[in-house]
């Protein structure tokens, strides 16, 4: 698909190794796994907001991340490409394997991290530049200068808005609607070529229409991109997702609160058949 030494298959993030995308079809069915958390947890200023997690995520799947507020869903999805490394005061406990080598290792790269695994906000965020300068500022800053009209117009057809801003490329990103912005940072997240796609309650500012089309989106985005969603909306959780992660949060001795993964399975089973009565109750409505 890509050519050339700008591919992120020729940037390994941690210098002595080979730690590379991948990014290629997975047999309908088969799962490949892209990380492996094992024990993970986060504290701020030494309180513990998240313990215990292990879980895999798959390549070329949706997985999604649902449970109730403040149990850690956010602080857990910045887990997988450093941004808690931003955060002061946070730190993040046990291990985030990327392709089996440790993202947080001494030798690896946050940058190159977060370009191979790019993040969606809640809140549309693009630039103030053009919808062009918006989608090539990445490219720009990491030296992927060549053919940088094409690039542009590719991450904006694979983020399903170049039929609506081809004509107006030189406008401002900001004169776009909610869900226009939204598809805009999918595509200025594309223009890099990550490999997977952190995505964290990105249709909650969104109208109805909107959101159906981001959902959109991720089915047809999930066929090249291993794609990590945080969502409140359950029924979109369902839509969308192919794995699915419940969290919830038990109260801690000093009466903080500390969020923990109660259950993770395939989408369906989470939904109709969870083994735990607090997933049930939480995907019923009973509780949360
Ligand atoms: N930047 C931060 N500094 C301190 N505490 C935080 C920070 N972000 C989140 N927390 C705490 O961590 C817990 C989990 O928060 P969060 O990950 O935002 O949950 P969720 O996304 O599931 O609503 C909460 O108790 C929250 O107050
Ligand atoms: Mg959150």
């Amino acid at each position: 698909m890509h050519s050339g030494t700008e591919t992120a298959s020729m940037t390994p993030i941690d210098e002595t190794s080979q730690m590379t995308s991948e990014r290629r079809p997975v047999a309908p069915g088969s799962r490949e796994t892209v990380f492996t958390v094992a024990d993970a947890g986060v504290t701020y200023s030494g309180k513990l907001a998240l313990a215990d997690v292990s879980l895999e995520i798959y390549r070329n799947h949706v997985t999604a991340f649902i449970g109730p507020s403040g149990c850690g869903k956010s602080t857990f999805i910045r887990c997988f490409n450093r941004m808690n490394d931003l955060i002061p005061g946070a730190a993040v406990l046990g291990k985030v394997l990327y392709q089996d080598e440790d993202l947080y290792g001494k030798n690896v790269d946050p940058v190159q991290v977060r370009r191979l695994i790019g993040m969606v906000f809640q809140k549309p965020n693009p630039f103030v530049k053009s919808i062009y300068e918006n989608v090539a500022y990445g490219p720009r800053v990491l030296g992927m200068k060549k053919d940088l009209d094409e690039r542009v117009e590719r991450s904006l057809r694979q983020a399903a808005l170049w039929d609506e801003v081809k004509d107006r490329l030189k406008s401002s990103g900001l004169g776009l609607s909610g869900g226009q912005q939204q598809r805009l940072c999918i595509a200025r997240a594309l223009a890099v070529e990550p490999d997977v796609l952190l995505m964290d309650e990105p249709c909650s500012a969104l109208d109805p229409i909107a959101t159906a089309k981001i959902e959109d989106l991720m089915h047809e985005l999930k066929q090249d991109y291993t794609i990590v969603i945080v969502t409140h909306n359950l029924q979109q959780a369902a839509r969308v997702a192919d794995m699915t992660a419940f969290f919830s949060v038990k109260l801690r001795e000093d009466g903080g609160r500390t969020g923990i993964l109660v259950e993770y399975d395939e989408t369906n089973t989470i939904f109709t058949r969870p083994k735990d009565e607090r997933t049930e109750g939480y995907v019923t409505g009973r509780f949360g």
